[in-house]
């Protein structure tokens, strides 16, 4: 085999990998095994990690690694065919093929399991079942009791249904169906009305499903309640029409002095790219944080849906944000 990793340093950030295996999972899932060619241990990774996948057709797009954090010999994603997305999972199942390689990124964690959690409860939506599947072979490894309650529109729409068939010592596993009537799945107000002491709730799916979740656990203690979103959420119909047109404004390199001017068309990460300086980025939407940057002074329009509040006060993500106020400076 002549591929080898692309980049050779001690931690690579880029590795080419043979796509082992692709499996049926559910209606329009596959998943999809990724080892190293030569048999060698892959970086590790925690629960609620992701990678990218850099595509042919020049996309890169993020998945979740679904399989058991201590797995050092292959990462398994899942990708749901979504007809009506941008066309990265379109194209991923129209080009991964076993025995294909394929480019893929270093695993980063933005999801991470609280390490002083007493209890878990995993909620997933669809697709977003992909990172619940890792952090509850983690938990069960650790023998932190959790719940994963996952929620597909029919049992033809569960995923991994014979791997989360077998025994859990430490979780218990619920699966709920709705039918395509909301009002007929899981009542996630019911579940989640009462925090209990050292509970953590994560929870990762569609926009309503997110919404949700998210308004069931509004009054749980700051801390407690972890997300992510695999798709940039739909705007409010509020918001709609028209949209906020986004204003020009200025970057003022903190090291250095030097202006920069961000016109409306362009991300902050585009016009520090034009001036030399590279941001990392990945997913371009507000999704990821890889592109995040602490800022000094200045006003922010946030517009990412992954920095808390509490970071906002510090953090930008290059790819999204914008300014309220005429100057940014940040800490470049
Ligand atoms: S690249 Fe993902 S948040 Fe900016």
């Amino acid at each position: 085999m002549s591929q080898q990793f692309i980049d050779t340093a001690r931690q690579p950030t880029s590795l080419s990998l043979l796509v082992r295996q692709v499996r049926y999972e559910a209606e329009g899932i596959n998943s999809y095994e990724l080892v190293h060619p030569l048999g060698e241990q892959l970086p590790p990774f925690t629960a609620g990690a992701h990678i990218d996948i850099h595509l042919p057709n020049g996309m890169t797009r993020q998945y979740s690694l679904c399989n058991a954090p201590h797995e050092r010999h292959r990462y398994v994603i899942a990708v749901l065919r979504d007809e009506a997305g941008r066309g990265g999972s379109k194209a991923l199942h129209d080009t991964l093929q076993v025995q294909g390689l394929t480019t893929v990124g270093a695993p980063r964690n933005n999801f991470h399991l609280a390490a002083d959690a007493k209890k878990v409860i995993l909620l997933a939506g669809g697709i977003g079942v992909t990172p619940m599947k890792s952090m509850a072979h983690a938990l069960e490894a650790a023998g932190v009791p959790f719940e994963l309650h996952y929620c597909a529109r029919n049992e033809g729409c569960v995923a991994f249904r014979e791997q989360f068939d077998t025994d859990w010592a430490h979780g218990q596993l619920h699966f709920h169906h709705d039918r395509g009537v909301p009002s007929d799945g899981l009542d996630i107000a019911g579940l989640l009305r009462e925090p209990e002491a050292g509970t953590h709730v994560y929870y990762c799916g569609p926009s309503g499903f997110m919404k949700a979740c998210a308004a069931a656990t509004s009054h749980w203690a700051r801390g407690t309640v972890h997300f992510e979103h695999f798709k940039a959420p739909e705007p409010e119909p509020a918001s709609v029409s028209p949209a906020p047109a986004p204003g020009s404004f200025q970057l003022k390199i903190a090291s250095s002095g030097v202006m920069l001017d961000v016109p409306p068309d362009k991300s902050i990460a585009e016009v520090l790219d034009e001036a030399g300086i590279h941001i990392e980025t990945s997913c371009q939407a507000g999704l990821c944080a890889t592109c995040k940057i602490r800022y000094l002074e200045g006003e922010v329009d946030h517009r990412d849906y992954i920095l808390d509040e509490a970071e906002h006060g510090q953090w930008l993500t290059a790819c999204v944000s914008r300014a309220t106020s005429g100057v940014l400076v940040l800490d470049l």
